[in-house]
């Protein structure tokens, strides 16, 4: 059966956007709202609410009540929820993929991609659900223990899971947690960010039109600054799955205690590039991996590490594709780059090709900005004086830095305080895994852009790229715990 969610049904007359509470959407006591404007155009798309202290402890109670009931029911029953919430959105895709290009300026690909990737995420969360295993251990296989004791082990939630998602993937990242909190039996309170709220709240209601019981998805809006500490410290949460920046990500880690938390940070992902190189692949790589949606991707290609006697050649090839790239209105079909969430983003990025060009970097391509959109940027001979060899922009630009050899490579990626991933570009098997190896962050691509899909893969940044691992199962894993039991046997007289 076909069900249509309309935007209509969280908000009401004055596009004041309500949260999820015990199944229902219910508007705030809170009179403080906020707006959230379009960054392409600065149309008003909608308010959110700024929830108070007291409707977070009645939505987290409440949650806690739900979450009791919800780990009864059988996981295939769970799973078929989940199976319903992805048709449901498989039947609203492109009303929210509309949503999400004007509220975060998504390209339209972009935001198409993002919806049906998550609905096979969904699917495969359920699916993966379906085959978690328990297992049983017998004990006479450790010294000294007799036959009598075996252990059945089982997965348990972990009891209520506080959702908070990053502005770049308000649909995916928001699901990639709440579809494994809910697989694994855990109540979740959702926290959007707040621009990319608007795409979030409509993903819970999908949740809930596909028939979680009440109170199992519940959700809280605000800003992250006023309302984000009270929340991740609130002693009713039982674990913190976030997504974001890697300040507040150390503000978690620093005023949480004793509360298990899935940290995905920033990053600085090195593109590594070896003499042997095919180098028109890896500029194709690089151009996709450090350009596409205006470089706000925490796996964009951040840094560019090549060998000297292949860098003129690996530029020139760059600049040739930036020189291509569609510049602009994310609404309109093949932008690549358009504006940036805010104007706070771009003047930090601003700063960094101001920097690198006051300290002598060359500037291949772009450096201006028009409004709130970054032209594509490209630097040569960037060194490691200048901040943007170490700093992250979350915007389209890309420094080169010359090497002369595969550990000077090795060195200058690892020196990064970030180690979410690399790639290397070489046709040498044994060159790729020499530096694999060696490299500290959570995965490396070798001849391919880093990414985190596919989505079953595991997906983790070491340093202060993060802690705790995402992928499908891994993240069911991670919001479960094993259960043991003992069966002490004893003797048949
Ligand atoms: P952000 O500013 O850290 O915000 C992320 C989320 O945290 C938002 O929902 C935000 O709410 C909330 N928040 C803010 N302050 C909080 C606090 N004190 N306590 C709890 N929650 C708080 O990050 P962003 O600008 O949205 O995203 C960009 C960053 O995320 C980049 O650094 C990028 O690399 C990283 N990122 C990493 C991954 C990964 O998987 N490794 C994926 C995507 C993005 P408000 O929106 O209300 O402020
Ligand atoms: O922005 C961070 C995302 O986790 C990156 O995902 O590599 O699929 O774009 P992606």
């Amino acid at each position: 059966m076909e069900i249509k969610v309309s935007f209509k049904d969280i908000s009401n007359e004055d596009k004041i956007y309500k949260n999820l509470y015990d199944g229902k959407w219910v508007e705030s006591n809170s009179d403080k709202l906020i707006e959230i404007k379009s960054p392409i155009n600065g149309e008003l798309l909608g308010k959110v609410q700024s929830m108070s202290k007291e409707e977070v402890d009645l939505a987290i109670k409440n949650s806690k009540e739900a979450q009791k009931l919800w780990a009864e029911v059988p996981i295939n029953r769970r799973a078929a929820i989940l199976y319903r919430a992805a048709e449901i959105l498989e039947q609203n895709a492109n009303e929210l993929a509309e949503m999400l290009v004007l509220e975060i300026a998504k390209d339209k690909r972009g935001a198409i991609a993002e919806v049906y990737r998550t609905i096979d995420y969904i699917k495969f969360t359920a699916d993966s659900a379906k085959q978690l295993e328990g297992e049983t251990i017998p004990g006479d296989s450790f010294p000294g223990t007799k036959k009598n004791k075996i252990s059945f082990v089982t997965r348990v939630p972990l009891g209520v899971v506080l959702a908070i998602s990053p502005f770049n993937y308000p649909v995916n990242l928001a699901a990639s947690k709440i579809a494994p909190a809910l697989a694994a039996g855990n109540a979740v309170f959702f926290k959007p960010p707040t621009q990319g709220s608007i795409s979030g709240l409509y993903l819970a209601e999908i949740f809930n039109k596909a028939g979680l019981p009440d109170g199992v998805l519940n959700t809280v809006t605000g800003r992250g600054s006023e309302i984000g500490d009270y929340c991740v410290t609130h002693p009713d949460i039982d674990f913190i799955n976030f997504t974001g920046s890697t300040e507040v990500g150390k503000r978690i880690s620093n005023i949480t205690t004793m509360k298990p938390v899935l940290l995905e940070l920033g990053g600085k992902d090195a593109a590594i590039v070896l003499e042997d190189a095919d180098l028109d692949e890896a500029a194709d790589n690089i151009v996709a991996g450090g350009y596409s949606y205006s470089g706000q991707r925490c796996t964009a290609v951040k840094r560019i590490l090549v060998m000297d006697s292949v860098a003129d050649e690996l530029v020139a090839k760059v600049k040739t594709k930036v020189a291509k790239l569609e510049v602009g209105d994310p609404r309109e079909e093949g932008t690549v780059v358009g504006p940036l969430i805010n104007g706070k983003a771009c003047d930090f990025v601003m700063e960094l090709i101001e920097d690198a060009k006051e300290k002598g970097a060359e500037l291949v391509i772009g450096g201006n900005r028009e409004g709130n959109i970054v032209y594509p940027t490209l630097f040569d001979k960037v060194d490691t004086n200048m901040r943007l060899a170490w700093e992250e922009p979350f915007g389209p630009v890309l420094p080169v830095i010359r090497v002369k050899s595969i550990d000077e490579a090795i060195g200058i990626a690892n020196e990064s305080s970030y180690g979410l991933q690399s790639s290397v570009f070489t046709k040498n098997i044994d060159a790729a895994f020499y530096i694999a190896n060696k490299l500290e962050v959570g995965t490396v691509q070798v001849n391919n852009k880093p990414e985190r899909g596919p989505d079953h893969f595991p997906f983790l940044g070491v340093k202060a790229s993060g802690m705790g691992t995402q992928g499908i199962r891994y993240s069911i894993e991670a919001m479960s715990r094993p259960k043991a039991i003992v069966l002490n046997l004893g003797a048949v007289e």
